[in-house]
């Protein structure tokens, strides 16, 4: 395209604007993903079963009677309508939802679409460039039939066995690798599927399983795994404390992943604040400028001291002489000083600090949301920033709250057909009934 045609078009269109998804998802992974496509501007149209819904809208309720912020801070920028799937009219409204769409996405139990009688091979009859995505607990394989929910997914996917203290048990992490981290995968195998389909003109099956998602998240311990067949992992502090490696990636308590010993060491107000921490690593190139800060110059030139090498074996004392220091600082003056001085060290932020932190709701990391039923509560932003698709966060859909528009805009329905439609009971409880009530 000639640059005078370019000046021509409208730069500030979002960059999926055009794009229409089949939103099949429920719970958290699916969502994710469906939400960020929205948030790029793709017409993300949820389906969710009458009376009912996403089962999130109601788990985990603060607010009676309202969405619950597990549903809402997954589901922004979406447009709802309701569909019972099962039912023959509502088969047929799907089937017209599947030909007018480019993606459908969900995260139903394995096998549960194609009871409803949508194979790929009918998808594929109903519209041919349509990419059908996925998210499964498992891939092929012995477990490709499971229910998997985010824990199961850290578990089986080497998180768990490699989090935690050392001699403690396997743990699980805050952040939800398994469910949002998969959803982030399905998104760029649908972006990439349609980008494929532009070439090809054929849509494809993606399927982003969540044992593989927490596996590649977890690579460095896949690493370690195979470096263990070459003698010990000298920058686990198990090496430097003497404890023998067995035939596993062990628990690396807070270790740094990479070359660089790290460790998360007690600030100033500690014995009070359970987040007064931070994190702290003895990069080899700060050496000297650690060493300084903490009033320990002469390590400097120490020869037990003076390499990485030769610290590994007292790394536990590195880090306790390093916290004496900590102790005396609140965690953003420790911040405030190592940085000036390129030592990486992070405070140990507490959601609260989050939530209540100016430049994140600036940067649209941290959003505020109005909402009709529950009022104005915060939520995540788009954490990807585009320079010409801007994000603008949208409350989530109440249940059903676009049907009719669906029905009547999107799928061009008359209102004798919508009118059956309802009388159907496939959108929800049929008019007469109602009546009946
Ligand atoms: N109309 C009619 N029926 C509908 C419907 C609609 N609009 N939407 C869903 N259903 C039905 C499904 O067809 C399915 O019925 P079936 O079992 O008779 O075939 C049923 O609702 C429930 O689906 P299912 O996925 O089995 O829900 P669940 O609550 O039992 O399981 C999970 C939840 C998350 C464990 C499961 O969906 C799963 O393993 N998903 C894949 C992995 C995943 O994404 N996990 C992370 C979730 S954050």
């Amino acid at each position: 395209m000639r640059i005078d045609e370019l000046k021509g078009k409208k730069m500030t269109t979002k960059a999926l604007e055009g794009v229409r998804i089949l939103d099949f998802t429920h719970v958290q992974s699916g969502p994710t993903c469906t939400q960020l496509l929205a948030w790029f501007g793709a017409d993300v149209i949820k389906v969710e079963r009458p009376g009912a819904g996403d089962a999130t809208r109601g788990q985990l309720r603060d607010v009676p009677n309202a969405d619950s912020l597990y549903f809402t801070m997954l589901n922004h920028n979406k447009r709802s309508i309701t569909l019972n799937s099962k039912n023959p009219k509502g088969k047929e409204v799907l089937e017209d939802l599947v030909k007018i769409c480019d993606v459908l996405v969900e995260n139903f139990a394995p096998g549960a679409l194609d009871r409803m009688g949508l194979t790929w091979e009918r998808i594929q009859e109903l519209n041919p460039g349509m990419v059908y995505a996925s998210v499964k607990g498992f891939g092929p394989g012995p477990y490709e039939d499971c229910k998997v929910y985010e824990n199961v997914a850290q578990c089986t996917g080497g998180s768990a066995s490699t989090t935690g203290l050392l001699n403690g048990p396997p743990l699980v992490t805050g952040a939800q690798i398994g469910d949002t981290g998969t959803g982030l995968n399905l998104a760029l195998g649908i972006v990439t599927a349609l980008y494929h389909r532009e070439q090809t003109g054929r849509g494809q099956r993606v399927l982003a399983p969540m044992q593989d998602g927490v596996l590649n998240l977890c690579r460095v311990k896949l690493r370690d795994q195979q470096r263990l067949a070459h003698g010990p992992l000298k920058e686990y502090s198990q090496h430097g404390l003497g404890i023998e490696f067995g035939d596993a990636t062990p628990r690396g308590g807070n270790d740094s992943g990479g070359g660089q010993p790290g460790w998360i060491i007690k600030c100033k107000g500690w014995e009070n604040d359970p987040n007064a921490y931070v994190y702290f690593i003895t990069q080899a190139a700060a050496w000297p400028a650690i060493c300084n800060v903490i009033g320990k110059p002469e390590w400097k030139d120490d020869p037990e001291y003076a390499t990485p090498d030769a610290r590994l074996d007292k790394l536990t004392h590195v880090f306790d002489t390093i916290e004496d220091w900590t102790k005396t600082k609140n965690k953003f003056e420790v911040m405030d000083i190592c940085n000036p001085l390129n030592i990486p060290c992070g405070p140990i932020l507490s959601m609260k600090e989050l939530a209540e932190e100016p430049s994140l709701r600036e940067a649209g990391t941290i959003v505020e949301v109005d909402h009709p039923e529950r009022g104005k509560y915060l939520t995540v932003g788009c954490p990807i920033k585009m320079s010409n698709s801007p994000v603008e966060v949208t409350r989530s859909p109440l249940l059903g709250e676009h049907t009719d528009e669906i029905l009547a805009e999107v799928l061009g329905y008359g209102e004798t057909e919508v009118g059956e439609i309802k009388q159907s009971g496939a959108v929800g409880t049929p008019p007469k009934a109602e009546a009946a009530e």
